[in-house]
């Protein structure tokens, strides 16, 4: 698309000029010769730069660059100024203006300038749709659930996310969804411009976590190379979200309080206070009150979080969520898999209800996703349906499989090319099917027919 740029000067052969030269570069002009004229085009907020003369009959650039502002913000405003109007220049720098040209002026010079400033609108106009992206897909309505418990944990989320809250503490069993609340909480709140950063503390050994979390200076350990801004720096007006914090150990513990409490932080063998504005998320599916019998949680640490906690109900105490769940996956896998029709059985359905779910909606996801992957013609049957244990083992005889070494050994590899070849012919070579089956990914399905010199006979499956 060409790009649109606001030109408005009351001479009209600045305007001419401008506009010979800015269609060169491939812009379409929008022209005004006053304030009246360009708040007109302003109020329609239809083009992505403004070169705007500092002095004008009605008004001054000044005025026009608020209104522009207050409009989209970030927009860039390029102003023009005569010589003797430098100082009000450097003003309008000051209140936001992408940067100033003086005249006369050298078009080339212009031309940078503007290039620069679209290169930036562009930036914004990317940075916009993205974040419209993810507030769609982590907004209040992805959470799905009706029931009471649901209803209080979507008010509760609602509510701290607006909230001055600085950190909340979201609890729950694997599963149920803390991760995606606390995104949740982070695009429904006035950070959600900012960054989340998100980290998972048990991923990590102390030392690294450490300085991951609050940056280090140059020369700090031997692998400290470069000065390192730490995560909480990074997320500064955002959030940061600690998955796993009841795992971490007595030192990151204590530098976890100090950060909350005094909302400063040093770097790893750094000396100067960092302040940081970041709200802590911080999510556990251990009991705490055990680990800090235990000893091996702080108590100051767990009331500092508890402040604000969710807790969030394993699957199994709200029964009545899991048909809206079941609909709401389904829909998704049909689009996800190309299979608009697949439907489950009444008696499917009932398997799916009167299981206890012990790894929550993440197990139920991953159920639906495979039996629609799995399903053979359009209809998802009971049968197409493995739960718990019945899921791990190969899905014929529902034994779990054990293998034992004969006298003479094995040959490992023929063994691989043997399942790989069941997988395929199972699945009427599908590979994306044939890998779920197998646990792997649909190119290291590839790349191992390629390997094993497997080849379809003559019944390949369309949409591979
Ligand atoms: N109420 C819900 N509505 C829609 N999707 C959900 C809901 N709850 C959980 N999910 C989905 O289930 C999956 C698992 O949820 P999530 O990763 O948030 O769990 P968790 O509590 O963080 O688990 P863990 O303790 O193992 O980290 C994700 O794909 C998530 O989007
Ligand atoms: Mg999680």
């Amino acid at each position: 698309m060409q790009p649109r740029v606001l030109v408005v000067d009351d001479e009209k052969l600045i305007r001419w000029s401008l506009r010979q030269r800015l269609s060169q570069e491939g812009c379409e002009v929008l022209e005004a010769a006053d304030g009246a004229a360009a708040t007109q085009i302003i109020e329609d907020g239809a083009f992505e730069l403004a070169l705007l003369d500092l002095r004008l009959p009605d008004t001054t650039g000044i005025e026009l660059m608020k209104k522009i502002q207050a409009g989209a913000s970030g927009l860039p405003v390029i102003l023009i100024t005569a010589y003797s109007s430098i100082d009000s220049a450097v003003d309008a720098m000051k209140c936001g203006a992408f940067d100033y040209v003086t005249k006369p002026f050298n078009m080339d010079e212009i031309m940078v300038t503007v290039h620069r400033a679209l290169e930036q609108s562009n930036l914004r106009l990317q940075l916009s749709s993205q974040l419209k992206q993810q507030r769609a897909q982590f907004g209040l309505e992805n959470v799905i659930g009706k029931s009471a418990s649901m209803m209080r944990i979507k008010g509760l989320a609602r509510k701290v996310a607006h909230s001055q809250a600085s950190t909340v503490l979201l609890l729950g069993e694997s599963g149920v969804g803390k991760d995606l609340i606390a995104k949740v909480i982070h695009f429904e709140s006035a950070r959600a411009e900012k960054p989340f950063m998100n980290i998972t503390c048990t991923a990590l050994p102390d030392a690294l976590l450490e300085s991951e979390l609050f940056g280090h200076e140059k020369g700090s350990s031997t692998d400290a190379k470069t000065r390192k801004k730490g995560l909480f720096e990074l997320a500064e007006g955002g959030t940061v979200f600690l998955d796993e914090v009841g795992d971490t150990s007595p030192q990151v513990q204590a530098k976890l309080l100090r950060i909350l409490d005094e909302k400063a932080c040093k770097r790893v063998g750094g000396t100067q206070e960092i302040m940081v504005d970041v709200r802590v998320i911080a999510a556990t599916n251990r009991d705490l009150n055990k680990a800090i019998e235990d000893k091996r949680f702080r108590e100051d640490l767990f009331y500092r979080l508890n402040i604000i906690s969710i807790y969030i109900e394993p699957l199994r105490e709200h029964k009545e969520d899991i048909p809206l769940l079941l609909s709401h996956f389904l829909h998704h896998f049909r689009r996800e898999f190309h299979r608009p029709h697949v439907e489950l059985t009444s008696a499917a359905h009932d398997k799916l209800l009167n299981y206890d779910w012990p790894g929550n909606v993440r197990e139920l996801r991953n159920t639906l996703e495979r039996a629609v992957l799995l399903s053979n013609a359009g209809t998802i049957t009971a049968d197409d349906i493995l739960l718990g244990r019945e899921s791990v083992g190969p899905s014929d005889d529902r034994e779990s499989l054990t293998m034992r070494l004969l006298k003479q050994g094995y040959k490992l590899a023929e063994i691989e090319k043997d399942i790989v070849r069941q997988a395929l012919e199972r699945t009427h070579y599908n590979q994306t099917r044939a890998a779920v089956l197998l646990g792997i990914s649909r190119d290291q399905v590839r790349y191992k027919m390629e390997k094993f010199g497997i080849a379809p006979s003559n019944e390949v499956e369309q949409g591979n």
